[in-house]
């Protein structure tokens, strides 16, 4: 690909952002009737989704979600509100930042509840990984995350090096799981 062609088909952080609003019923809840932390990590991947396919036009599927603090509960009745953009596009991956927060709509506050990163690959119709167009951060807040995404990117190669290392330390399905697991 030459850079003619690498920056005609370059997308702006903007053509990426996503929204999504969701009221919460008991289902999505536990008996205290608080937000389930895994019916919320279902919404950062289907908003983080939202992003990734705005951007890459193509299928795509979840490769990694990065480490998530709950920060404040979500009760029955709440609105959550999802947003996501990319942060950078590297080859055929690309890392999305979905930021999440509760409205009460009684009190009407707006609270911060979670972030996360997620990484995307796209993929086409037998699965083989496809090139992604490339991304043009522009506002000092895009090219901070721009840079970020990078630093971020080597931290999961390494960690996963060192997940796979301590995977095949444990490999004898008659071994117990690992200590502290
Ligand atoms: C994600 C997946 C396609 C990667 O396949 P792979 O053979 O390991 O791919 P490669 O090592 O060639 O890496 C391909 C890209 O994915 C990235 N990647 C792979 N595993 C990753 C991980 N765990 N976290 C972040 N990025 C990852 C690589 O950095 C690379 O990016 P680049 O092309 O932009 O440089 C494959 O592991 C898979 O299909 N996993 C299951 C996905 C799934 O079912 N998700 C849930 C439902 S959608």
């Amino acid at each position: 690909m030459n850079s003619t062609e690498t920056n005609q088909n370059a997308r702006s952080v903007a053509s990426t952002q996503s929204e999504m609003t969701e009221i919460i019923l008991p289902n999505d809840t536990n008996t205290l009737g608080n937000l389930l932390g895994g019916r919320l990590m279902h919404f950062i991947d289907l908003t983080g989704a939202m992003a990734a396919y705005r951007h890459t036009r193509t299928h795509i599927v979840t490769a990694s979600m990065d480490h998530i603090d709950f920060i404040q509960p979500v009760h029955v009745g709440d609105l959550l509100i999802l947003k996501s953009s990319v942060n950078r596009a590297f080859t055929t991956s690309l890392e999305v930042g979905v930021k999440v927060w509760v409205e009460n709509t009684q009190a009407a506050s707006m609270l911060h509840v979670a972030s996360a990163y997620l990484v995307f690959v796209a993929i086409d119709e037998q699965g083989r990984r496809q090139k992604i167009p490339q991304l043009l951060p522009e506002t000092p807040n895009e090219l901070r995350r721009y840079a970020d995404a990078l630093l971020r990117r080597e931290h999961r190669e390494a960690e996963s090096a060192r997940r796979k290392q301590e995977r095949l330390a444990h490999a004898d399905h008659n071994d117990p799981l690992p200590a502290g697991r």
